[in-house]
């Protein structure tokens, strides 16, 4: 695994939550917490990084983490390149590599990479010169860095802390970044009890998820639970699942209203998006007053914005 600090402790690269201690993600919570205003009044702006260069390079499609990545790095005064990878040299066979040379060659100071491909932001982490800063906004099934603190510091404020509470998270565990990264973040931060709920086939490997509850029954993963956190089918990543049927998985695994009764009646219901609505969550839930969905997209840039300011030098 490519180191994520410098020799001095400090924060380089975020490419994965696990192995960060508690001190760490709650100055990153602390931090982004500091960005957060409400809707309607103007976000903060700043000069921290006047100077500095951040290129977004997507290789998977994304709306919230690429318009947040961006939107974060020009609120604290940083210059913005947003590579269209269908458009970029790589469709000629340019390597990942040689890309990341080329930009870093254009004076980027940091990356922002997502990409199907377990290990590439972290092959790249460990090419790049040594000012420069590698941000994961996605690998793969393996980590979702920035979308675990956003989820964590949307709990955090809305039920006031994280310790202590018992947090179901529900759907394709299997083939989901957002659920590693939320359970590396939600364990350091003590969470009482951590269950993971799926069907049989979407259930993590054995040796994951280390410590969770495991349920193949939603009602049983739902019962006084403190969050209910949903996830999507990635069908893009499945193989023999992909064939699963949208109408029998929403009967025995969608979120509904008469379901979330289930959990505790101030049940935080949270997604990461992009939503099916009737296939994982029902409409009325995903819209109504337990629902803590728009509160994590708002989240993202604050979360964004803290990295960014902690991984870049002064
Ligand atoms: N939650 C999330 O990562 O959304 P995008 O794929 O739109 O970035």
């Amino acid at each position: 695994m490519t180191r994520q600090t410098r020799a001095d402790g400090s924060l380089r690269h975020l490419l994965t939550l696990e192995g960060l201690s508690r001190t760490e993600l709650t100055m990153l919570l602390d931090r982004a917490q500091e960005y957060v205003r409400p809707l309607g009044v103007r976000p903060p702006v700043s000069r921290a990084l006047a100077g500095i260069t951040v290129a977004n390079l997507f290789t998977e499609p994304s709306t919230r983490t690429r318009v947040s990545f961006e939107l974060a790095a020009k609120r604290l005064g940083a210059d913005v390149a947003n590579l269209e990878m269908q458009l970029s040299s790589r469709t000629k066979g340019e390597s990942m590599l040689d890309t990341v040379f080329t930009l870093e060659s254009l004076h980027v100071d940091v990356f922002v990479i997502r990409d199907a491909e377990a290990g590439v932001p972290g092959a790249v982490a460990a090419s790049v010169a040594p000012h420069v800063s590698v941000l994961s906004a996605g690998e793969g099934s393996v980590a979702h860095p920035t979308q675990g603190l956003l989820d964590a510091l949307t709990i955090r404020q809305r039920k006031g802390r994280i310790a202590g509470l018992t947090v179901a998270i529900v759907g394709d565990i299997r083939h989901s970044r957002v659920a590693r990264s939320a359970f590396h973040a939600l364990a350091t931060l003590d969470v009482a009890e951590l269950r993971v709920v799926a069907p049989a086939a979407l259930l993590p490997g054995a040796d994951e998820f280390r410590g969770a509850a495991r349920h193949t029954d939603l009602d049983a993963g739902l019962r006084g639970a403190d969050v209910v956190m949903m996830l999507r089918i990635q069908r893009e990543r499945m193989q023999d699942e992909a064939q699963l049927d949208a109408a029998e998985y929403f009967r025995e695994f969608g979120l509904t209203s008469e379901r979330l009764r289930l959990a505790k009646p101030d049940a935080l219901v949270m997604h990461p998006q992009p939503m099916n609505r009737g296939v994982e969550i029902a409409s009325d839930v995903a819209d109504g007053p337990q629902s803590a969905i728009r509160d994590q997209v708002r989240n993202g840039v604050a979360v964004r914005m803290a990295v960014l300011a902690t991984v870049v030098r002064p």
